[in-house]
């Protein structure tokens, strides 16, 4: 943009009111002409007739305003549409500089913009200026934007106000992007200060930190299907710049074959430290030859409470090339897509007294307890409240409250009265627990969102399993409260255990613990698009026929892990 410091020229009288942007540059010009070739038509309508002579009666045909760089109009000049083309029509006519009582917003702001000055004075003081111009034969004017002043032909100085900085940037020819880029310095030293005192405000990408990632693979199969999950990371990390730190530790058995116990203090701490963790399984016949002392705490139960992973999601989706490796028909499981958000902090799997003790006849009495809280039940509630709204709209909330009237009846009224409150926007509906479990193999194509407490989700998640063809295929995220720095804890497993039945024979399927990582870069890692674009990978492969031995049907060859992994990986280059 060409600066403005000083004008000196001819100025033009014009000092009709209400002149239309549509009148400065009609709209039928813009189509073929470009910027640069719109002077010509500048005033065209009052500058020609319709024959296509010149009207020697309008102003600027007259010889001493030819060459006019300075234009005195009426009030509320450049009125209309808000075509920036106008401000482009003046300047290719030469103007530089209009002076009127009043103008269009916007065309003020265009013309800024484009580096033409607006100057907005009394309409007395205009109107003894047009009156000035027309009296003399050389109508010279100076627009001095330093000194702000007008210097009118018989040398009078008339002062005129400007907004401080639209003056500054006329003088140095900035437009808006060059103003703010002057003010990079500034910008950045607010974001940095407001990062810190509102980091819950700032996305996690923007953080300038990498995001720790942590994989534990744990036992059996979760060995062999996280080396896949981690060859597909280091896809992201390596070829699509993910900033991610992947590290790795050992969880469970492989922990006490080479230290001694489950899990390492320094594993703990990793833990704590990760932004993300990608969890295989526990669970193996042989942690029955470990002292019992040493496995009295669930490791797998202790992160989930100790990070407080309370919002337990389950993903179910058909994969339309698996319709028919389910034991339901395909019509009825094809096309469904619905998410069981399980609560998975509090509930039986904590609730005490729990116990066993022996009574006098020497038979024994064992005990677990279902305990739940307001506070516990509104945060998972208000989760899938969120999750419905950016989904189908439809929140279906599982409890058993015709029998546990205690535990049930106390859900069902705080999600009701949630609903009420905060969310009447999100379709509400309850459903008794049993009946649930026969909806889901009757007609999955009912739900969209679910939530229910920690056993209820347990049980139901693996009845949906065959809804997506194999437990092998479904993958979830178990996420944490937002903490004081902004972040939240989360974990991605597979929603399997460790099958000892086939471990160490590399035949277990790695996707649902790779879609467990498509979850990660969604909800963790702030990348959906990355999410989207491996669900298609695992897609694209499934389509192509790639399947492990748990989703092969009659007469298709069952691959190994690695050979899906392989698959998914080839998948992903070529999208
Ligand atoms: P499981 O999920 O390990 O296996 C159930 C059946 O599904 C088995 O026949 C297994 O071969 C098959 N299967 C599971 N995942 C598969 C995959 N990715 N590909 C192909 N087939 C697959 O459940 P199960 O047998 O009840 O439990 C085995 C062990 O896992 C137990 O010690 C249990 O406590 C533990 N477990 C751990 C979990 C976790 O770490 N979050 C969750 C569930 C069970
Ligand atoms: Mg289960």
């Amino acid at each position: 943009m060409e600066k403005f410091i000083r004008v000196t020229g001819a100025a033009v009288p014009l000092l009709r009111s209400n002149i239309d942007t549509d009148v400065v540059i009609r709209i039928n010009r813009l189509i073929g002409h470009r910027r640069g070739e719109l002077g010509p038509f500048a005033f065209e309508a009052w500058r020609y007739h319709p024959d296509g002579s010149e009207n020697p009666d309008f102003a600027l045909n007259q010889p001493k305003y030819r060459s006019a760089r300075i234009l005195v109009a009426g009030d509320n000049f450049g009125c209309g549409s808000s075509r920036e083309a106008a401000a482009w029509a003046l300047i290719d006519f030469g103007f530089r500089c209009v002076i009127a009582p009043s103008f269009g917003d916007i065309f003020a702001m265009n013309c800024f913009q484009n580096g033409v000055l607006c100057i907005p004075l009394p309409k007395e003081t205009v109107e003894g200026i047009a009156a000035e111009l027309e009296s003399v034969a050389d109508p010279q004017v100076t627009v001095d934007l330093e000194t702000r002043t007008i210097t009118t032909p018989a040398g009078a100085l008339v002062g005129f106000d400007i907004d401080r900085e639209q003056r500054q940037a006329l003088l140095e020819g900035l437009d808006e992007i060059g103003l703010t880029l002057k003010l990079a310095d500034k910008i950045d030293t607010f974001r940095r200060k407001d990062r810190l005192d509102h980091p819950w405000i700032y996305r996690s990408e923007e953080t300038e930190h990498m995001q720790r990632v942590l994989i534990l693979a744990g036992d059996g199969i979760g060995r062999e299907v996280l080396a896949e999950v981690r060859r597909v990371a280091e896809w992201f990390r390596d070829k699509r710049d993910l900033r991610i730190d992947l590290r790795e530790e050992l969880f469970g058995l492989s922990a006490w074959e080479r230290h001694g116990t489950l899990m390492r203090e320094e594993t703990w701490q990793e833990i704590l430290a990760s932004d993300a963790i990608l969890f295989g399984a526990i669970g193996s016949p042989n942690y029955d030859k470990i002292p019992a002392e040493a496995r009295k705490v669930d490791q797998l139960l202790r992160i989930r409470r100790e990070l407080d992973l309370f919002t337990n999601l389950r993903p179910v989706r058909t994969f339309k090339a698996l319709a028919d490796t389910s034991t339901l028909r395909p019509e009825v499981i094809e096309g469904c897509d619905m998410m069981i958000v399980r609560e998975l902090c509090g509930g039986i799997y904590f609730g005490t007294p729990r116990g066993i003790e022996r009574l006098p006849d020497g038979s024994e009495r064992a005990v677990n307890t279902t305990i739940y809280t307001t506070a516990e039940i509104q945060r998972i509630a208000r989760s899938a409240f969120e999750l419905a709204r950016v989904r189908q709209g439809r929140l279906c909330s599982v409890d058993k409250a015709n029998v546990l009237v205690e535990t049930g009846g106390l859900w069902r009224k705080i999600v009701q009265e949630l609903h009420d409150r905060e969310y009447p926007d999100v379709e509400l509906s309850h459903m008794y627990v049993d009946n649930c479990a026969m909806q889901i193999v009757r007609n999955p194509k009912q739900f969209d969102v679910m939530v229910m407490e920690n056993l209820f989700g347990d049980i139901i998640s693996d009845c949906a399993a065959m809804v997506a063809g194999s437990l092998g295929m479904l993958p979830s995220a178990s996420i944490g409260p937002v903490r004081s720095n902004g972040k939240q804890h989360a974990l991605y497993e597979p929603i399997h255990g460790s099958a000892p039945d086939i471990a160490g024979k590399g035949i277990a399927n790695p996707l649902g613990a790779i879609l467990s990582f498509a979850l990660c870069l969604r909800y963790s890692l702030k990348q959906p698009q990355e999410a989207e674009r491996l669900e298609r990978a695992v897609e694209g492969a499934i389509a192509k026929g790639a399947r492990t031995a748990d989703i092969a049907t009659a007469g298709m060859r069952a691959m190994s892990t690695r050979e899906m992994g392989d698959a998914v990986c080839a998948e992903l280059a070529t999208n």
